[in-house]
């Protein structure tokens, strides 16, 4: 296999050290631009104090966010589904560690600036207490949270898999079934979080 599986034991090792080892493998300065780029828009928005930018900011990132969401299940799974065991290992282990740093950086920001956007200061006032505002927040930040610990976790597994010693082909399709399963709820609750997004203002 063309993969090196020298890093393979990094799977052991713990959240820092399995984070230093990603960037390395994303390439560090792509790691830190995943989130620099987008948050440097969130943090322009402060000090030219513009609710446009803010807004722009919120829905570009969620446009990537939500994109991506639905790209992965529908044509980068079965993509690689579809190649041989070597090339889809190859474009497994160049591929994950970019997707986990950029997919975190647009959905942080995402979910900060809509978190921004409730408030009367620099946003348009919706406040914390409605009922649209605390869904929301809840389904958004949520939804962040299940990003994490589901279907990042899930594209990890496979990619530390593919670098392990003896990859096991039968696990990594069943870790591709559940991707597929992941993807698909992810993007029916953002296609949710988009109506309710524009429930706002109507
Ligand atoms: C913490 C979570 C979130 C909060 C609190 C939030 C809040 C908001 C607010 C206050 C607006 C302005 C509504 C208006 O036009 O008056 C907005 C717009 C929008 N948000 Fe979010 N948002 C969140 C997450 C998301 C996510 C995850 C996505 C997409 C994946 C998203 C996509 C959009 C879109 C497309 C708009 C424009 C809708 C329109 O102007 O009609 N939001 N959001």
């Amino acid at each position: 296999m063309a993969v090196s599986h020298e890093t393979g034991r990094v799977a052991e090792g713990n959240v820092v050290e399995r984070i230093q080892h990603l960037a390395d493998a994303a390439n560090p300065a792509f790691a830190a631009g995943s989130f620099l780029v987008p948050l440097a828009f969130f943090a322009m928005s402060f000090a030219v104090a513009s609710t446009e930018l803010l807004f722009y900011t919120h829905v570009a990132a969620g446009a990537v966010w939500f994109g991506f969401a639905l790209i992965f299940p529908a044509i980068i799974g079965p993509t690689l589904g579809g190649l041989g065991e070597e090339a889809s290992a190859a474009v497994t282990a160049t591929l994950v560690p970019k997707a986990v740093f950029f997919l975190v950086g647009f959905s942080l920001t995402t979910v900060l600036s809509g978190t921004v956007l409730l408030t009367a200061d620099l946003g348009f006032g919706y406040g914390f207490s409605e009922t649209w505002s605390s869904v929301a927040l809840g389904v958004g930040w949520g939804l962040f949270a299940f990003g994490l610990a589901v279907p990042h976790r899930l594209q990890l597994s496979a990619y530390y898999e593919t670098l392990s010693p003896d990859p096991d082909a039968s696990r990594l399709e069943a870790i591709e079934k559940k991707n597929l399963v992941v993807g698909l709820f992810e993007a029916a609750v953002m296609l949710g979080l988009i109506v309710l997004m524009t429930g706002f203002r109507l």
